[in-house]
Parts: C-alpha cells; structure tokens; sequence
C-alpha cells in the first residue's frame, strides 16, 4: 500500500511539470527588451565618457546573470580607474544625466551601495548605477556560468524568484532575502542532489581568474565542457520544487549550517565564527558569499522576519504536499 502512495505522489507531483515550466517561459524576457537594454547602456556610456573617458560601463544583477523576468530594472556598474569620490562623481552623474532629459534621476549617496537611479523615458527603462562595484560584475558572471550547465537552475531559480516575490520575501529593507540570495541557495541545493546537478565550479581547476578589491576570484570557467554534468539524475522541476521547499522547511539546521557554493558543502556556523550577533549581524540563516567569504547574505535576517521566511518556507511545502491547486496557492499575492 506504501508504494501505491508512493507512485501517486509521483504521478501528484509530475502532473506540475507543464504548469511550472510555463511560468518560467512566461517570465522569460523577449529578445527584444535585450535589445533596448544595450541601446540604453551605449547612450549612458557616451554621456559618462565625456566627462571620465577610460570609464567603462557592465550590466550586472538580474538583467546579466540570465536570472531576470520580463521587465525587470537593469543594474550597470561603471569602472572608472582612477582614485574618485564616489559620492561627488554620483552628484556629477546626476547632473549630466538629469541635463539629457533622463527622468526621476536621484542619486543616493549614504546608501550601502551608493547609486544613481533613472529612468529613460525612450525604453521605459528603469536603471540603477553604481561606481566601481566590480565583485558585483564578477558574481554576475558567476552565476550566469552555474546557468548554462544545466537548464534546471534556471528553471528552479525562476519559480523560487516568482514564489519570493508574490509571498513578499523577497526585500531585504524588511529583513528578508534578496534575489541574488536566492539564486545561490538554488546552486548550492542542486550541487547537494545526488546525484549531483551541478559542479562546484570553484573547486576546480582554475580557467579564470581575477583580483578584486583583495579578493582572488578563481574559478572553472569553461562550462560548455560540463552541458552534461547533471545527466545522471533525471530528477524533474517539479520533484526539485518540492524538495527545495521541503529542505528549507524541514531539513536545515538553522542553528549551525552555513550553506556554501564556493565549497559546494555545509560549512558550520563555528568554522565562520558566525555564532553570535555581531552589530547588526545576526546570522540566523547563513548563505556565504562565493567570493567575499565573510559577507553572510542572511545577515539582513532578523529575529521577526526570520520566523516569516521559514513560515512561508513550511507554507509552501505543506502546498507541495497537499494542495489540490499548487500553482494557484504557492503564488497567491501576500
Ligand atoms: P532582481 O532585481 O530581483 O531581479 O534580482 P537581481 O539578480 O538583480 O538581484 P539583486 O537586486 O538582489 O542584486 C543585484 C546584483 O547585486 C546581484 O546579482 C549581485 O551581483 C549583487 N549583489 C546583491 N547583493 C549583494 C551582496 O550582498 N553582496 C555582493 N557582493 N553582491 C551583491
Ligand atoms: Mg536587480
């Protein structure tokens, strides 16, 4: 009788495949919005070199690291390479900006990462732009690397994204988890699968390499020798979807696990010294940046909203389990 069970929870749970994959196609942004994306960026990066002609211009986040929807806002870091004062150039920016008929330019220099933000009214483009910020350019590629191994990362990560948003998790100024969070638990889950689905690029050897900010940033970039890594387990999104939930809802130990991509392991909070509050970091759920290993992305958490993440974590896994209706109820707007 178990088995039977068993075979209808499969069946059960198969029968999302076609709805979650037609989310994700969903969300997918038209090639056309790539398009006006990189006009937008050629026109930002001729007003910037009048004024700094060796800078030059990256789109990072969302919009580069293949992990953005539909119309999402572009990130773009300009590398200028000279000793500058970030606060006076961004003052400068906006002015250039704000007299090339850019709207809503505002610039926010005491920000933890300081930044121009505009819009321009040609592409209804919304852009933030930071200076010099370039391990938010490397992580990029990072992530836009794990994603061409295996279409499933993209795939989970996009569910996992659009359940973030709906449920409202999804912002750190409320002490929940960002989106670049979520992506790295999202690789660090399918690097854990066994068989495994994706490789520990760090841990190999190395094919890229650069320093930033003291930072060595090393890794196996070569991912067009790895399309085939994850062959071996057939596992499908909708049995990934379910699992994700239910790890984070019922198998992570929050009191001592540090989940680590670069490591492609659990590291201990001890080994981290990640074991008390320190300041306004309190690492109660603890994602270690791939690069800047003593940066926790959970350290936005809080005792409140900490409860509201691993609630929302058991929602949906009790959703996954039970619910007749798992799509509608596992996006229904917070
Ligand atoms: P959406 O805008 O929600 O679609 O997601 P996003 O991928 O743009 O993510 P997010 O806005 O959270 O962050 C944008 C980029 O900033 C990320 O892709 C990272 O490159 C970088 N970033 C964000 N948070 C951190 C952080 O805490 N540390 C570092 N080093 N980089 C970060
Ligand atoms: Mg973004």
């Amino acid at each position: 009788r178990n088995f039977k069970r068993l075979m209808e929870c499969r069946t059960d749970i198969e029968r999302l495949n076609a709805p979650f994959l037609a989310i994700y196609e969903s969300l997918i942004p038209p090639e056309e919005e790539k398009e006006k994306q990189k006009q937008l960026l050629t026109s930002l990066e001729k007003l910037v070199c009048k004024e700094w002609p060796d800078a030059r211009l990256y789109i990072y986040g969302s919009c580069a690291n293949s992990f953005g929807f539909s119309k999402s806002d572009i990130d773009v870091c300009i590398a200028i390479d000279q000793d500058i004062n970030k606060s006076e150039v961004l003052l400068e920016l906006a002015d250039i900006f704000q007299s090339d008929n850019l709207q809503n330019v505002q610039a926010l220099t005491r920000a933890r990462v300081p930044i121009v933000k505009l819009k321009d009214p040609v592409t209804g483009i919304s852009c933030d732009i930071c200076i010099n910020n370039v391990l938010a350019v490397v992580n990029t590629k990072l992530l836009r690397d794990y994603a061409q191994i295996d279409v499933r990362l993209r795939q989970l990560a996009f569910i996992v994204k659009h359940w973030a948003k709906s449920r409202a998790v999804n912002e750190t100024y409320q002490g929940t988890l960002s989106s670049y969070a979520y992506v790295l638990m999202c690789i660090h889950f399918l690097q854990q699968r066994k068989p495994a689905i994706l490789p520990c690029l760090q841990g190999m050897e190395t094919t890229y390499a650069v320093t930033v900010e003291e930072v060595e940033c090393t890794y196996f970039d070569q991912v067009e020798k790895l399309r085939d890594f994850g062959a071996r387990n057939k596992e499908t999104i909708a049995q990934l979807v379910w699992a994700f939930f239910n790890y984070w809802a019922y198998s992570h130990d929050y009191t001592n696990s540090v989940i680590s991509v670069r490591t492609g392991s659990i590291l201990s909070k001890q080994s981290k010294d990640w074991t008390r509050r320190i300041g306004n970091d309190r690492h109660l759920i603890c994602i270690e940046d791939p690069f800047e290993t003593s940066h926790d992305l959970g350290r936005v958490v809080d005792k409140y909203s900490i409860r509201v993440l691993r609630e929302e974590f058991e929602r949906a896994a009790e959703i996954m389990q039970r619910d007749p209706d798992p799509c509608t109820a596992l996006f229904k707007p917070y």
